[in-house]
Order: structure tokens, then C-alpha cells, then sequence
């Protein structure tokens, strides 16, 4: 027997095939039925006629239910009409897996929590399919062009001691040496090999205790961390409009099913993918922003509804760049031209889907951050390692982390960040 996967079945037309799958529809006149059969690569829709398959097939199709697994068997033949673009004359079902008819997700409105409760189900759904599609696409063209940059992967680790961003830490107890805290970040590690091997980027999953309840939270997400060697401030956000246009690109490029399978409009994505980018002052931002009616004060750190405000003039990511230290993390490098500020960015994306991207100058003087650590009150010893880098050999550097989750929520038009990852973590969410 010749088993074929849906994607490579125009290499099969006029040929007697098997295709494995799962049942998405049934219908059935009485004398001709049809199936429609998903197994992961497309959609295949077979025919069967009562009058030419022996009886106990048209038996066994009238017991099949919604997502049973099963290998059909038939002659495929292209018809740009049917679903797919082929369609099977059906000559043989064997049923690998029953489903019973109580199958969790039924054509009918669902809520989003019972959907989260069943996510192991409702991944399958054409809606998820095209989503984790996208998302993939996203991380392959990440690592396409870090690759085609000359970057090096670095992968840092998960377990670490106390250090990090700001926000929550979650801790697990780690043999005779204490607590063990998953890494929220592994910038202070990309720095560290950024001076072994000039330009790497890390990429993987990080951890935030916070108890955001938002849209745009999760406790577990992933993050693209590159850090470059004698980069500054300016040309660390040339990269991440590079890469951000790069990105934009290939899933425009590659992925147009999925994005009409998502109702995107893709020429707001179009628009986003020409550069350049406009780059804010956050104290100009701030004055925009209290023209427009925000409650915005000069040192705060903007919030959501501030950056939908400030991006819904232009249909490009925006950066707003240096902005006031007692809003940023200790490592960033001070502002020389305005000491009040640091060398900084956020890439808001537009539509107000919100800050996709921090990155910074890393300060590179060894007493300027020893008193930014004191007066954060960050544990000093745990720094000691992250220090040394700038006694001995210090260097100028840039770096940033780009949210994965947000990037592809962005990108889909989807409004919550849950549904661009497989399984999300989330405060109230650890199953399934
Ligand atoms: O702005 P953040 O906290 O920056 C850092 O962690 C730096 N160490 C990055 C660096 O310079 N290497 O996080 C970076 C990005 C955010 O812009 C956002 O896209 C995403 O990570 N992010 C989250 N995504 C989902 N859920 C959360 N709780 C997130 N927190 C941050
Ligand atoms: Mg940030």
C-alpha cells in the first residue's frame, strides 16, 4: 500500500492512494457522501458512492464520527473546486481510531475558557492551525536572519541565581545551594558572550512571576535576546527595524493561506514591512501624548492605552527611545547628552498591539552601574560575575528582547497573546 501525506498528493493525481488522517466533516445524500480528512500538511475531501464501494464500507462511513482517525483509500484526482484542490474517489476506509460522538469542540460557539480547558483539542481547529503556522514561520525567519548576519546562537540557561529584570521571580529549591529561580531574561549571560564572540543572539523560553491578568502577559514566554559587540544605542534599533522588516516580509511572502484563513489585512502588514521607522524622544512622546488627552507624567513608564494613543498616527512600528532611568532597568547605559535618561528603546508595534521589543546601551562603566545597583538595592554578590565584565575589558554593547508571543499576535491580528503559543501559562492557567 502507497500512503501519501495531503500536501504532496499532486504528485499522486490518477493514482490509487492511501491518505491517514482525521475527519473534520461528514455529509451524505443517501447515495453519495462525502468526507473531509485533515492530517496536519492540508485537506482532502473524498467521495463516496454507494452504488461502487462494497456494502460494509458505506456501513462503516455511515458509523464514522467527527475527528475519528482514519486511511482512506481511492484514486485522487485534482479539482481546483474541492477543498484542497483534490479530490478522492473512495475504495477503502479502515477506522484507526474511534471518536466518540462527545468530541469536547463542536461546530458551535465555544468559550474561550472551555477552549483553554480543551487547547490539547482546539490547537486542531483551522483558526489555531494557521496561527502556530505563523508562528513558526516567525521563528524560522529569526533564526534565518541571525544566521545570515553572521550572529552565533547561545543558548543561556533557565535555571539561574537571583538576577534578572524586575518583575517576579518563580523559585524552586535547588539541592545544598538554596533557590533556583527561572531566568526572566538571558541578557546578563548574552553580554557576557557577546565579548567571546562579538554578535549572538539567545533564544528561548522566560519566566515572569507577575500577576498581570492582560492580554499581552503570559508567565512563560519566549524571547529572541541578541547582544552585539560596539553597537550603540542608534544602531541597536537599525537591527531591530531589520529584523523586524525581515520578518514581516517572509510571512507575507510564505504564509498567505494562513493570513486569509485569519481574515489579516494584509496590507497593514505590508505597510509595516517598509522601513524607516520613526524614532521618538519619550520626552517628545510625552508631550504628544498630553496633547492628545493622556494623564502621561514626565517619568512615568507608558502604559498600554498611552502607547495605542502615540503609535495610531503611523502605520510602521515606532520607537520611543531614551527614556527616564527610574522607569528602566539598572543595566542601561546613562544618557550623556541628558543624565536624567538612559539609552533606550521600546518598538511599539502599530495598531496598538503594544511594545514588541526593550532594548538599551548596556552600561559599560564599572562604578555608574555598581550605583545603580546599590540604589535599585539589588543583591550585589549575585552580580559579581556580570561586574568583572567591566573590570576587566569592558566594551561598549547593545542588545534587546523581542516577545515571540507578541510579535505573532501582531502579525495574526489576534488580540490575545494566549492563543500564539501551544500551550499557554498563564496566572490562573498551568493545565493542559
Ligand atoms: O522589556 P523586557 O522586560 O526586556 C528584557 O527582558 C530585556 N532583558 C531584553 C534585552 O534587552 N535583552 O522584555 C522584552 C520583551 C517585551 O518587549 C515583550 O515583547 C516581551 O519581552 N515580554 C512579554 N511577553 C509576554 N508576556 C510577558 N509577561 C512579557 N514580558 C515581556
Ligand atoms: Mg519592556
Amino acid at each position: 500500500m502507497s500512503y501519501a501525506r495531503i500536501a504532496e498528493l499532486s504528485s499522486h493525481a490518477g493514482q490509487s492512494v492511501t491518505v491517514r488522517g482525521w475527519v473534520t466533516h461528514l455529509r451524505s445524500s443517501g447515495k453519495v457522501a462525502f468526507i473531509v480528512l485533515r492530517d496536519g500538511t492540508g485537506i482532502l475531501q473524498a467521495v463516496v458512492v454507494k452504488s461502487q464501494v462494497p456494502a460494509e464500507v458505506w456501513e462503516r462511513f455511515g458509523a464514522l464520527t467527527q475527528e475519528a482517525c482514519v486511511a482512506i483509500t481511492g484514486e485522487v484526482r485534482a479539482d481546483a473546486r474541492a477543498p484542497g484542490g483534490h479530490e478522492m474517489g473512495l475504495a477503502a476506509l479502515d477506522v484507526i481510531g474511534a471518536s466518540p460522538l462527545d468530541y469536547p469542540i463542536q461546530p458551535k460557539e465555544h468559550g474561550v475558557d472551555y477552549l483553554l480547558d480543551h487547547r490539547h483539542f482546539w490547537l486542531r481547529t483551522p483558526r489555531q492551525v494557521a496561527i502556530a503556522r505563523i508562528r513558526s514561520e516567525v521563528e524560522q525567519a529569526i533564526n534565518d536572519f541571525f544566521y545570515e548576519h553572521g550572529f552565533l546562537r547561545v543558548d543561556t540557561p533557565i535555571l539561574t541565581a537571583a538576577i534578572g529584570e524586575r518583575s517576579g521571580l518563580f523559585a524552586t529549591e535547588y539541592f545544598d545551594l538554596g533557590n533556583a529561580y527561572l531566568a526572566q531574561t538571558g541578557q546578563l549571560y548574552g553580554e557576557a558572550a557577546a565579548a567571546a564572540f562579538g554578535k549572538i543572539y539567545t533564544f528561548g523560553p522566560t519566566f515572569r512571576a507577575e500577576k498581570s491578568k492582560t492580554r499581552r502577559h503570559l508567565t512563560e514566554f519566549w524571547m529572541i535576546e541578541p547582544e552585539v559587540a560596539f553597537i550603540d544605542s542608534d544602531e541597536n534599533m537599525q537591527l531591530q527595524e531589520d529584523m523586524l522588516v525581515f520578518i514581516v516580509r517572509r510571512v507575507l511572502d510564505r504564509k498567505q493561506a494562513e493570513l486569509k484563513e485569519l481574515e489579516r489585512e494584509v496590507a497593514k502588514l505590508e505597510a509595516a514591512a517598509s522601513a524607516p521607522y520613526p524614532r521618538i524622544d519619550y520626552t517628545d512622546a510625552v508631550a504628544t501624548l498630553q496633547k492628545k488627552g493622556s494623564a502621561v507624567t514626565w517619568g512615568d513608564d507608558l502604559g498600554a492605552e498611552d502607547e495605542t494613543l502615540l503609535v495610531e498616527d503611523y502605520s510602521t512600528p515606532v520607537f520611543v527611545k531614551n527614556y527616564p532611568k527610574e522607569a528602566k532597568a539598572f543595566y542601561m547605559k546613562e544618557n550623556p547628552a541628558d543624565p536624567r535618561t538612559v539609552l533606550c528603546n521600546d518598538c511599539l508595534a502599530p495598531e496598538g498591539f503594544g511594545e514588541i521589543i526593550g532594548g538599551s546601551q548596556r552600561e559599560d562603566d564599572l562604578e555608574k552601574i555598581l550605583r545603580r545597583i546599590r540604589e535599585e538595592k539589588l543583591p550585589e554578590d549575585a552580580y559579581d560575575w556580570y561586574l568583572a565584565l567591566r573590570k576587566y575589558g569592558t566594551f561598549p554593547h547593545s542588545g534587546y528582547g523581542l516577545g515571540l508571543e507578541r510579535t505573532v499576535a501582531w502579525i495574526c491580528g489576534t488580540q490575545h497573546i494566549r492563543e500564539c503559543i501551544a500551550f499557554p501559562r498563564m496566572m490562573h492557567r498551568l493545565r493542559p
